[in-house]
């Protein structure tokens, strides 16, 4: 299936190319990566697994499309404002790719099996091609602008739920644990009582994904970054859901505190995290 795609040069080939090269990788260093470091804070970590991830994604982007940019989380300064920062500086390019290497890397630390890699292609600005690996399951979520999305080749759609009580949400318990978590915990404690159940499987890009599947309704986060959510993005919108920020904005790549669901409970959603001052 690999071989088909090697060749090829059309973006969505090198996204998926990409991803399942990195994620096979991934996927034999899990229980024995050799170097744990912390970043911004504590709770905020990286292996050499992650750095060698990107590394890899980014020599096969820029040998296929060496006049594109690229934007990678571990090639930028840790914090919020060196990440906005470096989003900024690259908005201007007209291709730009943004990754994330490894989306659940304390789950790829403690050997938790959910994690994937995240790849996003943007053209001026607006995400045109979204993939999101799950080497685990092996499972492939694609998403291009116009044209559907899709895993395990099959088209997907999102849930049917058209209230929060049926349905069951997704949240994480960011690695900010000074400003983003005390705000997602307002929102747990508001949106915990209303709903059918809450997950938290501790990666923004796979909950992205399981929204865009149908497998939860909807996913909420508090400050994340452009490459946690740039792939999944796309996944929900080509999926029939909806992609926004707390206060109901439509999706861009600055988005730093989602609210993502199947449409149906988005008014219902946002308010709720509203109304419980969860939100900025
Ligand atoms: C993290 C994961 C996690 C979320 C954090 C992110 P990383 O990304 O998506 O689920 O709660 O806010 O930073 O650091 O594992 O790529
Ligand atoms: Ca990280
Ligand atoms: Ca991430
Ligand atoms: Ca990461």
């Amino acid at each position: 299936q690999d071989a088909a795609i090697i060749g090829s040069k059309s973006f969505t080939a090198v996204a998926i190319n990409c991803a399942a090269k990195a994620g096979e990788w991934i996927k034999t260093k899990l229980g024995n990566y050799e170097k744990l470091d912390i970043k911004y804070s504590s709770t905020d970590l990286v292996t050499e697994v992650d750095k060698g991830s990107e590394t890899l994604i980014k020599r096969l982007v820029l040998t296929h499309f060496p006049h594109h940019s690229f934007l990678g989380e571990e090639g930028v300064e840790p914090g919020p404002e060196a990440s906005v920062r470096a989003l900024e500086s690259k908005l201007e390019n007209e291709y730009l790719w943004i990754v994330d290497p490894i989306d659940g890397t304390t789950n790829f630390v403690h050997g938790f099996p959910f994690f994937v890699v995240s790849i996003a292609l943007a053209y001026r600005g607006e995400v045109i091609v979204g993939v999101v690996y799950d080497p685990m399951k092996d499972e492939l979520f694609l998403a291009e602008k116009g044209k559907g999305a899709y895993v395990h080749g099959k088209r997907m759609s999102v849930s049917g739920e058209d209230t929060l009580r049926t349905s069951l949400i997704a949240t994480g318990f960011p690695a900010d644990q000074q400003y983003a978590l005390p705000l997602n915990m307002k929102g747990l404690q508001a949106v915990a009582p209303q709903v059918r159940n809450i997950r938290s499987g501790g990666s923004a890009a796979l909950h992205m994904a399981y929204v865009a599947a149908g497998r939860l309704s909807g996913f909420w986060e508090i400050g994340l970054n452009s490459w946690d959510l740039a792939a999944g993005s796309l996944l929900i919108q080509e999926s029939g859901g909806t992609v926004t920020d707390s206060l109901g904005q439509p999706y861009h790549l600055g988005v730093r505190n989602v609210v993502a669901s199947n449409g149906k409970i988005h008014d219902e959603f946002v308010g709720a995290l509203d109304k419980a001052e969860a939100t900025l």
